[in-house]
């Protein structure tokens, strides 16, 4: 569904990933792993085509997802329909007037009856358990109901592929159980889930495939999730723990 080939970016004559290249398929849970500033939400945002790529390939199902790919307005809907993104930073998400229309605002891009755009957001608020923050302007909200509404917004279009960065900054506890058991749930249904976490050891049994990207950029791992949180010795040395 997804294929990187030996993609090099660089922000501010630095470059940020060297070199990566990986394949994903469709129905996979994939866990992208690495210290701060590694190039993970780089990564991401490559994936949502949020970034020019000068140097390497992104395709999506058999699509090649370039600058000319890109600047059709029309195949971009229907690929950011595809494909939802969670940011890492909800305040880069979040711009309407209440909660209700923010997670409405995608459904609204589309021919959908507005009894039924109703009904998917009221679905998705109580996925998330938001319901009571409908009418709540988005910016006053506190950090961790940003980012629920971000993840709520998010899957009102039901994409098939969905992009988390950092999902669980600055949500509580049982917040975060809540957040685990929908994304299990999620892939469970069919979905295909890529989340940079730092949370890693909160995600057993959600995720099976790691992808680690190191200090200097590069993918330093590439294989079964369980393995890689077992293994502290590599975890350590390539300063992730
Ligand atoms: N707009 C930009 N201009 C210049 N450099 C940037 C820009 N955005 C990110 N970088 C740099 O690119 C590198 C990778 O950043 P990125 O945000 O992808 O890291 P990350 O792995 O997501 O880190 P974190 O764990 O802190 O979220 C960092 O060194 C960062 O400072
Ligand atoms: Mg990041």
């Amino acid at each position: 569904m997804i294929e990187i080939k030996n993609l090099t970016c660089r922000l501010n004559g630095n470059v940020v990933l060297d070199d990566i290249s990986f394949k994903i398929n469709k129905g996979e849970s994939v866990a992208i792993i690495g210290p701060n500033g590694s190039g993970k939400t780089t990564l991401l945002r490559v994936l949502n085509g949020l970034l020019d790529i000068r140097n390497g390939e992104y395709v999506f199902d058999g699509q090649r997802i370039d600058d000319k790919f890109l600047k059709d307005a029309k195949r971009r809907k229907i690929f950011h329909k595809r494909i939802g993104f969670v940011f890492q930073n909800s305040d880069n998400q979040l711009f309407c007037k209440t909660v209700f229309d923010e997670v409405a605002f995608s459904l609204l891009q589309f021919d959908i009856k507005y009894e039924e755009v109703e009904k998917r957001v009221f679905d998705c608020l109580k996925l998330l358990d938001i319901e009571h923050l409908k009418e709540r302007v988005p910016y006053t909200l506190s950090g961790g109901e940003k980012k629920k509404v971000a993840i709520a917004s998010t899957l009102a279009l039901n994409p098939e592929v969905l992009i988390l960065d950092e999902p669980l900054n600055e949500i509580d506890p049982k917040s975060k159980r809540k957040i685990r058991e929908l994304l299990k749930t999620l892939n469970d249904y069919g979905k295909t889930i890529i989340c940079a976490t730092h949370d890693f050891e909160y995600f057993k049994g959600v995720f099976k495939r790691a992808i680690v990207i190191s200090s200097g950029h590069k993918i330093i791992y590439d294989g079964d999730f369980e393995s890689l949180i077992d293994n502290k010795e590599f975890l350590e040395q390539n300063d992730i723990i």
